[in-house]
């Protein structure tokens, strides 16, 4: 990998990469067109990765499907994937791991211990395998692209990070690799995520409210959080925009989403 974006780079292309774990959709392929208004070369990496998720996570039944992958990315002009196995990406004795210690204390963080050890630590890897100039991330996981962003700040990586919206499917619900695990009864119910993130009205937004509306439905709220969208901290006076957050549980599927707003004073 190293040397093809090497090679690419001497003839004055501009790399950019969308890192992904498979299974794509079209949250994954409006990354894809971004990165490729951006770059002249484009590299999508397909890798579950298996150090982000818990001992009691869903590793094992993570859906996959390389075929249709490759011809999703074909269709949408990308050069080259980039499908390393785990034992390519993690050698037997790796001890190493890239840690952010800010941004990664709540929310996601402190539900899934060592997810985003995981998460910084394989990009890191892929990003050295692919040395690219820019790197686009979802707004679907706003608290992971916050955290790659300062990571690369905090180490001085020379590459460019773009978050790109949120995708959703018609009806609202926030696109998902996961949303395949939901029966129709669970996937109908889920919509209450989105319908009352959707529905907030800036200067107004009561988690509390945001809490019951999704237990009504059904769901088992994991979190909502309502926090400054550039600094995942408390939000103050300077706050420009907040982050409404939720992770809730539809039977046994942990569901994200969120909804940024600007903050009413
Ligand atoms: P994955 O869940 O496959 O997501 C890959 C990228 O697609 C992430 O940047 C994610 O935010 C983005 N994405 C997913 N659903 C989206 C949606 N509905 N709208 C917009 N973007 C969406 O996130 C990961 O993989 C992994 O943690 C990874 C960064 C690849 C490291 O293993």
């Amino acid at each position: 990998m190293q040397e093809c974006s090497r090679k690419e780079r001497l003839e004055g292309k501009r790399i950019g990469v969308v890192p992904t774990m498979g299974y794509l959709h079209d949250g994954h392929l409006s990354l894809i067109d971004r990165v490729r208004e951006l770059a002249d070369f484009v590299v999508v990496t397909i890798f579950v990765n298996p150090t982000q998720f818990g001992p009691f996570e869903d590793l094992d039944k993570y859906p996959r499907d390389f075929e249709r992958d490759c011809e999703q990315c074909m269709a949408h002009g990308v050069n080259v994937i980039f499908a390393p196995s785990a034992g390519d990406m993690y050698h037997p004795g790796h001890s190493t791991w890239v840690t952010e210690e800010a941004l990664t204390t709540d929310l996601c963080g402190s539900r899934r211990p060592n997810h985003f050890r995981g998460v910084t630590t394989v990009v890191t890897k892929l990003f050295n395998a692919v040395l690219p100039d820019v790197a686009v991330f979802g707004q679907k996981d706003a608290q992971q692209a916050l955290v790659i962003r300062r990571m690369v700040r905090d180490l001085n990586f020379p590459i460019e990070i773009v978050v790109a919206p949120l995708v959703r499917e018609a009806d609202g619900l926030a696109m998902s690799s996961r949303n395949r695990y939901l029966s129709p009864d669970e996937r109908r119910r889920a919509l209450a995520i989105s319908r009352i993130l959707l529905g907030l009205t800036p200067g107004k937004v009561n988690p509390d409210l945001i809490w019951d509306g999704i237990t009504k439905a059904g769901g088992r709220v994991d979190y909502v959080e309502v926090r400054d969208a550039d600094t995942l901290g408390e939000v103050t006076r300077d706050t420009r925009e907040i982050l409404v957050a939720v992770a809730a549980y539809f039977g046994p599927t942990r569901l994200i989403d969120n909804v940024v707003l600007p903050h009413v004073h």
